[in-house]
C-alpha cells in the first residue's frame, strides 16, 4: 500500500488550473522529488496533501486511509509533517520552544515525551547549540534547519520539504543534504520541491515534474531530466 496516493486532484484559483487532474503514489520509504518552473503549482500541490487548501476534485489517500476531507490539523497528527517555502517559526520563542510547540500540534504527546525527543531533534539538525537562542536572530542555514526540526517534531511518516535548499552556500547547501538523507535512512518517507537540482539527486528515488498544475512526467531522475517534454519546459533556463 502506497503512503501517499493522488487521484485526479484538482484546485482551480479563479480561472487559472493550478493542479490538473494530478494522480501519482509514493510508496512508503521512498524519495520523492518533484521540480517545475516558477508558478507550476508545487507549493499548491503540498497545501493540497496537507490540508492547507481543499481540493476541487478528487481524492487523497494517506496510509491507506482517505484524507480528503480532513483538516491540515488531523492529518499532521496522522504523520504528514511539512515545511514551508518561507520559514514560519515563533520569532519571539527559542528553538527549543519551536520545537515544544510543534510536537504538540502534531504528534500528541506528554510533555516529557516531546522534551527528550525535541532535544534529539535538535542535534539531528545541527541545531543543539542554538537550542536557547530566539527564532527570530537566526541566521539563514539555521532558519531552514529550524524549519526542518519543526516538521520533524511534529513526528512525520511523511515529510514534506519545499525548497528547503534555495539561497544556501554550496557548502551549506552539502550539509542539509546529509541530514535530509539520514532522515531518510531512518524511515521517513520525503517529497521534496526544489529548484537546486544538485541537492535533490543525491537523494531521491524518482523524480516528478510539474508545469501549469500539470503532471508532465514521474520516473527515474535521469531519465525525467533528459525527456523531451522536461527539456522543452526549461528551454533557456538554468537548472
Ligand atoms: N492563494 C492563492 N490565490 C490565488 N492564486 C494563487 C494562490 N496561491 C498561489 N497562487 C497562484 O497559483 C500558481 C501556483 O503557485 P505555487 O505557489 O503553487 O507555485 P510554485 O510551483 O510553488 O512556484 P515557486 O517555484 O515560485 O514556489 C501561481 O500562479 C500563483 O500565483
Ligand atoms: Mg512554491
Amino acid at each position: 500500500m502506497p503512503i501517499l496516493a493522488l487521484d485526479n486532484v484538482s484546485k482551480k484559483f479563479g480561472a487559472l488550473a493550478v493542479a490538473d487532474r494530478i494522480s501519482f503514489e509514493v510508496p512508503q520509504g521512498q524519495a520523492l522529488g518533484i521540480i517545475g518552473p516558477n508558478g507550476a503549482g508545487k507549493s499548491t500541490l503540498f497545501n493540497l496533501v496537507t490540508g492547507n487548501l481543499a481540493v476541487d476534485a478528487g481524492s487523497i489517500a494517506f496510509a491507506g486511509q482517505d484524507v480528503t476531507r480532513l483538516r491540515a490539523m488531523r492529518r499532521c497528527a496522522m504523520g504528514i509533517g511539512r515545511t514551508f517555502q518561507i520559514p514560519q517559526p515563533f520569532g519571539k520563542l527559542t528553538v527549543f520552544e519551536n520545537l515544544l510547540v510543534a510536537a504538540a500540534f502534531g504528534a500528541n504527546e506528554q510533555e516529557a515525551d516531546a522534551t527528550e525527543r525535541c532535544a534529539a531533534i535538535l542535534e539531528e539538525t545541527g541545531l543543539a547549540r542554538q537550542a536557547n537562542r530566539v527564532a527570530g536572530s537566526l541566521s539563514l542555514l539555521e532558519r531552514k534547519r529550524l524549519e526542518l526540526a519543526r516538521a520533524l517534531a511534529t513526528d512525520p511518516k511523511l515529510l514534506l520539504l519545499d525548497e528547503i535548499a534555495g539561497g544556501l552556500t554550496e557548502g551549506e547547501c552539502g550539509q542539509l543534504v546529509e541530514t535530509i538523507r539520514a532522515i531518510h535512512a531512518r524511515g521517513v518517507t520525503v517529497i521534496w520541491i526544489e529548484h537546486v537540482l544538485h541537492a535533490l539527486t543525491p537523494v531521491v528515488d524518482r523524480l516528478l515534474v510539474l508545469h501549469f498544475g500539470r503532471v508532465i512526467g514521474i520516473g527515474d531522475p535521469r531519465e525525467m531530466m533528459e525527456s523531451e517534454a522536461v527539456r522543452e519546459i526549461y528551454l533557456g533556463i538554468e537548472i
